[in-house]
């Protein structure tokens, strides 16, 4: 399997950094992927484990430890430690010891990888990615999170199962906060082509009735808690959503993602990062774009940016 060029470090190896690690070796998305945490046991015991396993993928290298330095050269950095939700908490509520977190280790990882794009999945990744953006100092493009990656495909999955068919042809996006004002866009969501809301049953009966498109919306916005509440943590898909930006900057895809990346003016929103459908590939988010939406969607997305906003400045930034 041929691996995309580039080094990866990715910076956390509690349940999503070593799974972030896991797909990415799984996937080739990167031939040099570097583990990094401030324990050692931990950091050692999981980057052997991921190490035991590279007979069974491919040409990427796996290795790792708690040296900052283990960064140098870096392409991309992929930001997960920090405290993570406990059951019942919001993303919100971590922002104060994130951001603190962020604070102490961005301008050391910056030191060894001043190049490197760097993407959060820390939460809230949408109010530490303004944080990010204003310690580090780069272009909004370089600095940005995997925001709504991982709620889109957690929709696209649903859509899917519902109706029958595959995944790869539902075009649908949530965007707005990764957290609870994210919300879906119907607007523009197609089918094989088909808008969603035109789509039929076997019977001729529309599939997505407001009713029907409502639940499919809480059950996105939920479906952290719900795992979070089973399983103490989500890994998996946060993983493979990591990857998969990784993927579109080192193979310089330009593939359309719903990434976080802080706001110029796009639908008059400014300073603030959410998560829109964006141009992702070489040097991170290339462009920002502006799909349409309807009245009640602009409402949502307006009121997205105000709950984050709240929150960024609440930590000073
Ligand atoms: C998720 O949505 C908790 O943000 C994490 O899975």
């Amino acid at each position: 399997m041929a691996a995309h060029a580039g080094k990866l470090v990715v910076v956390g190896a509690g349940a999503v950094g070593s799974s972030v690690a896991y797909a990415a070796l799984i996937r080739g998305s990167a031939r040099e992927v570097v583990l990094t945490d401030i324990d050692e046991a931990k950091v050692e015991a999981e980057v052997l484990d991921l190490a035991h396993g590279t007979q069974f993928t491919g040409a990427s290298s796996i290795t790792g430890g708690t040296d900052t330095a283990l960064a140098a050269g870096a392409d991309i950095v992929v930001i997960t430690a920090g405290a993570k939700q406990r059951p019942g908490q919001s993303r919100l509520e971590l922002a104060g010891t994130n951001a603190r977190i962020l604070e102490r280790l961005l301008p050391a990882m910056l030191e060894h990888a001043p190049d490197a794009v760097y993407v959060l999945v820390t939460n809230p990744c949408d109010v530490l990615t303004v944080a990010a953006q204003s310690i580090a100092g780069l272009p909004a493009g370089r600095v940005f999170a995997s925001g709504t990656v991982l709620d889109t495909s957690r929709l696209r999955w649903l859509l899917g199962e519902r109706i029958g068919v595959s995944r790869a042809s539902v075009h649908a996006y949530i965007v707005g906060e990764h957290g609870d004002t994210e919300f879906p866009l119907w607007t523009c969501a197609t089918i094989g082509g088909v808008p969603l809301r035109d789509w039929v049953g076997p019977d001729g009966s529309a599939a997505f009735t407001p009713d029907v498109l409502d639940g499919l919306a809480r059950e996105v916005r939920t479906a952290a808690y719900r795992v979070i509440a089973g399983k103490g943590a989500t890994n998996y898909a946060i993983g493979l959503s990591a990857a998969r930006i990784v993927e579109a900057v080192l193979g310089r895809e330009d593939a359309v993602l719903p990434v976080s990346t802080v706001l110029d003016g796009q639908y008059g929103i400014r300073e603030v990062a959410l998560s829109l459908p964006s141009v992702v590939g070489a040097g991170g988010v290339r462009r920002v774009l502006e799909v349409p939406m309807d009245d009640g969607e602009l409402a949502r997305l307006s009121h997205s940016a105000e709950a984050l906003r709240a929150s960024a400045q609440s930590l000073g930034y």
